[in-house]
């Protein structure tokens, strides 16, 4: 089973006709490749379907009230729409495709599909007679014209006893065309790519950890940004505040050993991008209940963590063609980066110079990027100081080309 849909928000708006009784095991097959599926029931829904067994197939708490002011419902409306992916209607209605058609909002359901500022998929569902009506033709019509995906509806017997067009396509059409909607096209379609961000934790005793400034905020860019080429991303991260990127699988992990094995696990790969600063050092020995104060400062013996960035440049032959690591220094920056990516075995390497007050935690970044090629040359190229998001999308550019050049 593929995790097409991994790291993907649907937002499944369910209203009530009796094909509700398939979105049931729509969530199921939605999550099944991938998806986290929050559910908005509307009040004819609820009539077809509980709210309870939605809650239990979505593992999440159902939407249905607009004027809700507790369990986290508040403007419901609004905040639905912003942390979904996607926004899926189905069962679509007559009267709910009617109302998004004339923007009116007197419920949940309508109030989150005005509001809504993400891509949209209807799955009509309706009597043959309704459905070749006029009104509903021209409000598909105005849906279609907004850029609304229309799926199905499919032809046979419903659930009135008639045939006709109508019917609500079978599960399986909705999760594929929602799969295809996500299938990125794009220049690194077909490429895997493995990249680490963030610090790693290495634990002292059970409250005190030995860690670093790094906040992610350059990795987790740079994760999008292949990503968005086109890259199955698999992102392993050490502990950060920020929130998973949407599209990229992510795997939350603590201390450098932790990380080493997740990246392991993740092999083969095309690319590996290590940006995670992560402990070279962890203690010996983690106490088993908090270290106390009274008897003297404890004395700290660390020793050495594995080298990620290097294991990887040297897991021959599951080798990534391309491995990247980056490098953070106080001084000498150019001289120390070169020496890092001639003793690592790594193929490109981003040198950044870091301070208390620079790079880490912070928006922006200076890199250069130091080349090695078969002859073990090292060419630097320096770029002017930039968002890191235009770091990462600089950096997947030379990627790209990398692949153009030699696919
Ligand atoms: O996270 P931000 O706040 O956005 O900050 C970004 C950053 C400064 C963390 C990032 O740009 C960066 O420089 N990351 C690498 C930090 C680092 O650990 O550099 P290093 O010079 O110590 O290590 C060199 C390379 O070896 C890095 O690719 C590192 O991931 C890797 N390494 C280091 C030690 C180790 N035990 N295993 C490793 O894989």
């Amino acid at each position: 089973m593929t995790n097409s849909l991994h790291g993907r928000t649907i937002l499944l708006i369910i209203s009530g006709g009796i094909a509700a009784y398939k979105s049931l095991d729509l969530i199921r097959r939605l999550r099944e490749v991938g998806a986290r599926v929050r559910c908005v029931l509307t009040q004819a829904g609820a009539e077809f379907v509980t709210p309870l067994s939605v809650a239990a197939l979505s593992e999440e708490p159902v939407f249905t009230d607009l004027f809700a002011l507790s369990d986290g419902q508040a403007m419901a409306h609004i905040r639905l729409s912003r942390e979904s992916d996607l926004v899926l209607v189905a069962p679509a209605t007559a009267n709910l495709i009617g109302k998004m058609a004339h923007g009116l909002a007197d419920d949940l359901a309508s109030a989150v599909l005005l509001a809504n500022d993400k891509p949209l998929m209807i799955a009509p569902a309706m009597n043959g007679a309704m459905w070749s009506h006029p009104a509903v033709q021209a409000n598909v019509a105005t849906l279609r014209q907004r850029g609304v995906a229309v799926i199905g509806p499919g032809k046979g017997l419903m659930a009135c006893g008639e045939e006709g067009e109508g019917r609500m396509v079978e599960v399986a059409a909705i999760v594929e065309a929602v799969t295809a909607h996500f299938a990125v096209s794009g220049p690194l379609a077909g490429k895997r790519v493995l990249v680490t961000s963030g610090p790693t934790y290495e634990p002292l005793d059970p409250v005190r950890f030995l860690g670093n400034r790094s906040s992610g905020k350059q990795g987790h860019a740079i994760a999008a940004a292949l990503a968005l080429s086109g890259a199955e991303t698999i992102l392993v991260t050490g502990p950060v505040a920020l929130p998973d990127v949407s599209g990229v699988r992510t795997i939350h992990v603590e201390s450098a050993r932790e990380m080493l094995a997740a990246c392991e696990a993740a092999l083969p790969c095309d690319i590996a991008v290590c940006a995670a600063a992560v402990a070279d050092w962890r203690a010996a020995d983690t106490a088993s209940g908090k270290l106390k104060k009274g008897t003297g400062a404890p004395r700290l013996d660390l020793v050495e963590n594995p080298d990620i960035l290097a294991t990887l440049a040297q897991s021959c032959p599951r080798r990534p063609r391309l491995v990247i690591g980056f490098a953070a220094e106080t001084e000498s920056v150019h001289d120390n980066a070169k020496s890092k990516l001639q003793r690592k075995g790594c193929d490109w390497l981003v040198a950044n110079q870091v301070g208390t007050d620079k790079v880490f935690g912070k928006d922006d970044n200076q890199v250069t990027l130091l080349r090695r090629n078969a002859q073990d040359e090292v060419t630097a190229d320096p770029w002017p100081s930039q968002s890191k998001t235009d770091v990462a999308r600089r950096l997947t550019e030379e990627v790209v080309a990398f692949f153009n050049h030699s696919p």
